[in-house]
């Protein structure tokens, strides 16, 4: 054989492995299906219709409800493991014998919710699994005067927005600014946005949930106890169990508010602009958010030249005169008029920051399919002390030289200096002036365009090192990422877990094992990055 026939020859024999694997897959899809379905109907009556929620692999609609809630390009390639089942819970109990059964079949079980997980993990898995799709629970009822809303998990923020709008145009709630962000993830991971320096996180306006725990019961606030309650507020909801819902306060927001954006380049003296927002956004007014992206582009100045464009987004929560002459004293450089100013109702401030600005109606917060799926790759850092002028230069150059790396600068302090480091499970409180978002985005498939990508935004985070913080490099869960860390299923996960614990949680971490050994001590609700329970021979110590 020469060397074509033999490549040849090869290709078929791997397309024939393929094949006898999937089909081997597939099969025992099936036979995982039927038994599945046989332990939920054990579990419940027939009047539950289990039959109606268990998707195997070889069912039509498999690939489009897989494909519903996927984010992220990357996690969605033929070569992605896909799950044995996909599970779509309509009702409670149905949620309940899902844990049970898999449990009892040892089937390893992925809770999704709005699987905007940056690294996937509530929908892929190394290990054979299945998928507890919530997509279902979207009921959202909001009660006006009490100021509460129960927000079941499957809901997006969008859907949250919107209730909470048709009943009053003076309430909000405080969490992240992409609607179709889930609630499952984002409320049990911490939730910011930009009311969060006047009303702390979504979990610090949390005031009781719903949780099916790994025995199957349903505990609420009371029945949970303190601990578990605590750790789900902020320590991931997937350690400990699936939560239903979330009871959450309201807040108040005035009838109208004020947003702007504003752009510079580095031409333009964008490093004075950085080094003044450093100093104003963590401690200015509580009503003021100023969110600061930068990202590489081409120069308008000099063609064919890249620079760094610098944008600064804002939300006041009050009128445009007032902010313009609280900027005009605390932001000189920044040059704010009120003609780039726009006042709006809140709700059409969530619909402007959501970047719906195509003509749209404000319904298409409703719409959890609205957003376009790309490659991308994200990472998270602290900022303690400000970053001197000389290293925003040496940083944007950095960010020219790599060419598609953006960072968000996102302002603490506020109400998030108010809240104890160790009141809820997210750590990073008062200290903190700002948290950086590190992003790559790209469009073509390919492991080796992946590589690339994946590896400048790497180099970016290295090259912060001496600016961020340290001991330990803190990072936000809810911005997933596996670089710092992972844990290995069926491990004992304590010496993997400590490494992403105690980035994620700082002090907090420990707490979480001790609560996690307690509620989980199989370590059921496993994940990548889960709570670890303690090592077995610390036990009862
Ligand atoms: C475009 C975009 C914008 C974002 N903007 C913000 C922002 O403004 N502010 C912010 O704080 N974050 C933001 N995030 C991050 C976001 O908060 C997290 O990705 C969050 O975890 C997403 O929740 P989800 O339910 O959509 O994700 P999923 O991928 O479904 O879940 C994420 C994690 O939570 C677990 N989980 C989900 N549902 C449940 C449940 N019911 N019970 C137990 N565990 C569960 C999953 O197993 C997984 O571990 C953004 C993410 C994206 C992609
Ligand atoms: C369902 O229940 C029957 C009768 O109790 C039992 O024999 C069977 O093993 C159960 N099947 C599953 C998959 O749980
Ligand atoms: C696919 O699965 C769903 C959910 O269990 C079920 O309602 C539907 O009948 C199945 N479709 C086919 C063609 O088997
Ligand atoms: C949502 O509310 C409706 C109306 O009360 C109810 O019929 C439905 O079962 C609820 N859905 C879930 C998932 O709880
Ligand atoms: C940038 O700063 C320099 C020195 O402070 C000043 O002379 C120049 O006018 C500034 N450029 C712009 C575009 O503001
Ligand atoms: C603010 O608005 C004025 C007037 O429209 C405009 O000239 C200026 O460029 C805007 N400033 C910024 C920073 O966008």
């Amino acid at each position: 054989m020469d060397k074509s026939n033999v490549m040849q020859f090869l290709s078929v024999f791997v397309i024939l492995l393929l094949h006898v694997f999937n089909s081997h897959a597939a099969s025992s899809s099936e036979s995982i299906y039927v038994t599945f379905l046989q332990c939920l109907k054990n579990h419940t009556t027939s009047q539950d219709h289990v039959s109606n929620i268990v998707y195997s692999q070889t069912n039509a609609s498999y690939t489009s409800i897989f494909q519903a809630f996927v984010r992220n390009a990357r996690f969605n390639t033929p070569s992605t493991t896909k799950p044995l089942l996909i599970i779509t819970p309509q009702q409670e109990n149905q949620v309940q014998a899902t844990v049970l059964c898999s449990k009892t079949i040892g089937l390893h079980l992925k809770i999704r919710s709005g699987g905007h997980d940056f690294e996937g993990i509530s929908y892929i898995s190394d290990v054979p699994f299945i998928i507890l799709d919530m997509f279902n629970f979207q009921n959202i009822t909001v009660d006006i005067q009490n100021e509460i809303a129960v927000i079941q998990t499957g809901a997006s923020l969008g859907q949250v927005y919107h209730r909470i709008w048709e009943k009053s145009n003076v309430h909000g709630f405080a969490a992240g600014v992409c609607p179709t962000v889930g609630v499952g993830g984002h409320l049990s991971g911490g939730g910011y946005g930009n009311m969060m320096r006047k009303y702390g996180l979504s979990i610090d306006n949390v005031v009781d949930a719903k949780i099916v725990d790994v025995k199957g019961r349903i505990l609420d606030k009371k029945t949970m106890g303190e601990d578990l309650f605590w750790a789900i507020r902020g320590g991931g909801g997937a350690s400990f169990g699936v939560i239903l819902s979330y009871t959450v306060k309201l807040v108040v927001v005035p009838e109208k508010v004020t947003v702007f954006q504003v752009d510079e380049s580095l031409e333009q003296n964008a490093t004075d602009i950085v080094f003044q927002w450093q100093q104003v956004a963590p401690h200015t007014d509580d009503r003021l958010f100023m969110r600061l992206v930068l990202q590489p582009v081409n120069s308008k100045v000099v063609k064919s030249q890249k620079t760094v464009r610098v944008s600064i987004e804002a939300l006041f929560l009050g009128g445009a005169d007032e902010l313009v002459t609280l900027l005009a004293k605390e932001f000189p450089l920044l040059g704010l008029k009120k003609e780039n100013c726009s006042e709006m109702s809140w709700i059409e401030s969530v619909f402007y920051w959501a970047n719906y600005n195509d003509g749209s109606s404000l319904n298409t917060l409703l719409d959890r399919k609205h957003y376009k799926v790309h490659f991308n790759k994200k990472k998270s850092d602290y900022v303690k002390s400000p970053i001197p002028k000389d290293g925003l230069k040496w940083i944007m150059n950095k960010m020219i030289e790599l060419g598609k790396v953006g960072l968000v600068f996102n302002p603490y302090g506020g109400q998030m200096n108010a809240v104890a480091s160790d009141a809820t499970a997210f750590p990073h409180r008062a200290g903190n002036l700002y948290k950086i978002q590190y992003t790559v985005t790209w469009e073509q498939s390919g492991e080796a365009v992946e590589k690339s990508f994946i590896s400048q935004i790497r180099m970016m985070y290295s090259y912060m090192t001496p600016f961020v913080s340290k001991n330990p490099r803190s990072a936000y869960l809810n911005y997933r990422d596996l670089d710092i860390g992972i844990t290995t299923h069926g491990k004992d996960g304590y010496k993997e877990g400590v490494v992403y614990g105690n980035k994620y949680f700082g002090e907090n971490f420990e707490r979480l094992v001790k609560i996690k050994t307690a509620v989980d001590p199989e370590n059921f609700f496993w994940n990548e990055q889960s709570i670890p329970t303690l090592p077995s021979k610390a036990q009862g110590t």
